[in-house]
């Protein structure tokens, strides 16, 4: 061991006042923390109506003053908070519910067909205007039909026809409800155009787009046409009227 020198014992002695100064501050500090959360504590358990779980024993007690919300809460009881929170809840939903079904019901009726359009649907035409052996065109959902009032000779006609050997193999009973009444769409069936009547070789209708000819059941007979004219839906509510559609 070096000797002691008189600059290193005097650097040592210091050293150890220094030591023995520090340990009585910290051991103040340490006391004053500890008083100051005993303080806390017990001003917390005077005010604060919760009960932590956390803290206020001998070994941690706690720090935290919790606020005490009890002015916040309602002066009700449970049962009437409940109430009025159902009522609210069930209140908003029966709105809520009126306004989807007023939504959707106003898109629907929005996206159905308008008056007009259903007018088109449905064509009511009184017989008693239309005379026998006459032609009538009328427009029906944007095409036209021929309602043709045939007479005895004209049924009798179309009725003996060997239609089995026809393009378009079809018996004139079943074109027709009443064999007076003939009602056909008025299109030919090779490109569209519109026949004639009254004309053509078999005393029905004419083509004149590229000679087609029907007979006086609409069914061809002559010509590029493949098919008969076409009969549509109709009815016959009453004696003398016939609704088409
Ligand atoms: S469209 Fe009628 S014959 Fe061609």
């Amino acid at each position: 061991m070096p000797p002691l020198t008189a600059s290193s014992a005097s650097s040592l002695a210091r050293a150890c006042t220094r030591q023995t100064l520090a340990l009585p501050r910290t051991l103040a500090v340490t006391t004053s923390a500890q008083q100051l959360r005993a303080k806390s504590s017990s001003e917390t358990a005077q005010t604060s109506s919760f009960d932590s779980p956390f803290g206020r024993s001998k070994e941690s007690p706690s720090t935290l003053k919790i606020p005490n919300f009890g002015k916040y809460a309602s002066p009700r009881n449970a049962t009437s908070n409940k109430v009025f929170s159902y009522f609210v809840a069930g209140s908003m939903g029966l709105i809520t519910a009126v306004g989807a079904k007023a939504t959707v019901q106003d898109f629907l009726v929005n996206m159905s067909a308008s008056a007009d359009v259903l007018a088109q649907a449905k064509v009511e035409i009184g017989l008693n205007s239309i005379p026998e052996g006459k032609n009538v065109i009328i427009k029906w959902r944007g095409k036209p039909v021929f309602i043709r009032h045939r007479t005895a000779s004209e049924i009798a006609e179309a009725e003996n026809t060997n239609w089995e050997g026809l393009r378009d193999p079809q018996p004139d009973s079943d074109r027709v409800k009443k064999p007076e009444w003939l009602v056909m769409l008025g299109v030919c069936t090779h490109l569209g155009c519109v026949p004639i009547g009254e004309s053509g070789d078999f005393g029905g209708w004419f083509c004149p787009c590229h000679g087609s000819h029907y007979d006086i059941s609409g069914r061809i007979r002559k010509g590029p046409a493949p098919l008969n004219l076409e009969v549509p839906q109709y009815d016959f509510p009453t004696e003398d009227t016939l609704v088409i559609g």
